[in-house]
């Protein structure tokens, strides 16, 4: 079976005569497997017709941002969330500066904005225009955040040129994204991650929860996916959106997740607890409503299971464990301490209640501690942090792998 099969794959078209091949570059995804839809820019409709894209996929094209119709069927927000990757082929010099820049002045640039999912281009223009400062550095940006470039190649050029600056073939740009999933460092392994606020019932109605949005463990889950990995999250409760092709697991409180992650753990070689547990419950919730009759009442609160603990402590079929710390103050020598006193592999410490960071924020950095070893990922949109920190337990589960085995 294809590495492709069951990706969601959104394929967006820009305005360039190299989109004569992108019809055959979405039948061939579809060949492979992937399920397809198409997004075209206003220019690109200049090149080829929406009808050509909607016989090939066989579904509707989008490319309005503001035609209340096609947004009922499938809005702008449900599309970027639906995306596994969006391919963007060709991509224009101009559609990479207002990548670049931030744009959401049409259906393709909102969308980038709004994805939590890779984007990739394959740029395709005069070799001049590639070879221009003002793309290089938009170029070198878009790389910095994490946005990946397929192509463009050498040869001749639709203005008569021959430069760099050519479309890569529908097959060789297939060819590529099969390479980028076949070869995730984390193909063939499974991957449990916790997210999330757990809820602990008070009575029937009222509980107590916190601030986590669930956003961090979800990005770990995309990433992990991404890098290759079979993904199961097991999340408590979150409005927030998570990518295509990761088995959830919904629970509320700390000990359904506790019992959820158990039940699941057998055969998983990576285990990230990034959901804030509520460290205590309510001892005896009752079964009806508390009537407001006392002046005070007390509520007795007993600890909940440590679950990043008890993984961290299993005897056979231990997964590789990481644990997050989020602390106020003292950061690395809390989370050091939390790493030694739970035996994980690895901790990734972030500060709280600071500006931008944790919690309810949208950007996090983290210090990544392991026995022996500590970097920073700097302060960047979650979805980035999440991919370089699944890079780095990549490489830290590997390493230790490879020392096991060789010891045996
Ligand atoms: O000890 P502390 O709660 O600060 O540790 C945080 C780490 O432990 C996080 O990775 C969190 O997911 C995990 N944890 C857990 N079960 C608990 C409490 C925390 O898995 N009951």
């Amino acid at each position: 079976m294809s590495v492709l099969a069951g990706r969601h794959i959104l394929l967006a078209i820009t305005g360039g005569i190299a989109a004569y091949k992108s019809p055959d570059l979405a039948r061939r995804l579809r060949e492979a497997g992937a399920e397809v839809r198409t997004v075209m820019t206003s220019a690109a409709m200049a090149f080829v017709r929406p009808m050509t894209f909607q016989a090939v996929t066989g579904k509707p094209v989008h490319y309005d941002l503001l035609d209340p119709a096609s947004e009922a069927a499938m809005g702008h927000i449900e599309l970027a969330r639906w995306a596994d990757l969006v391919l963007v082929a060709p991509a224009s010099a101009d559609f990479m500066a207002r990548l670049a820049h931030g744009h959401a002045d049409d259906l393709l640039a909102t969308l980038c904005l709004a994805t939590h999912a890779r984007i990739v281009l394959a740029p395709a223009m005069n070799q001049v225009m590639w070879a221009n400062a003002a793309t290089q550095a938009n170029r070198t940006q878009l790389e910095a955040r994490g946005v990946r470039m397929l192509g463009p190649g050498h040869g001749d050029q639709a203005c008569g040129e021959v430069g760099t600056g050519r479309m890569l073939e529908p097959t060789a740009l297939v060819a590529q994204l099969c390479r980028f999933y076949a070869q995730g460092p984390l193909s063939g392994c499974t991957v449990m991650i916790t997210a999330g606020p757990t809820r602990e019932a008070i009575d029937p109605v009222r509980f107590i929860s916190n601030r986590s949005s669930g956003r961090m463990g979800f990005d770990l889950g995309a990433a992990a996916r991404e890098a290759g990995a079979r993904v199961i999250v097991v999340a408590g409760p979150s409005a927030e959106p998570l990518a295509a092709g990761i088995e959830r697991l919904d629970v509320e409180s700390a000990e359904q997740m506790y019992e959820t992650v158990m039940q699941h753990i057998e055969g998983c070689h990576i285990f990230i607890g990034a959901a804030a547990v509520a460290d205590y419950r309510p001892e005896a919730p009752p079964a009806e409503k508390i009537k407001k009759q006392e002046a005070a009442i007390s509520l007795r609160l007993i600890r909940n299971p440590d679950i990043l603990q008890a993984v961290a402590a299993l005897e056979s079929g231990r997964p590789f464990t990481v644990g997050f710390a989020a602390e106020t103050h003292g950061l690395l020598e809390h989370a050091e301490g939390k790493r030694r006193n739970k035996r994980l592999d690895m901790i990734a410490a972030n500060w709280v209640g600071r500006p931008g960071l944790g919690f309810e924020s949208t950007t996090n950095a983290l210090e990544i501690l392991w026995a022996g070893g500590h970097v920073s990922i700097d302060q960047g949109p979650k979805a980035e942090v999440a991919r370089r920190l699944i890079e780095i337990i990549s490489e830290r589960y590997h390493a230790q792998d490879s020392t096991a085995n060789s010891g045996s």
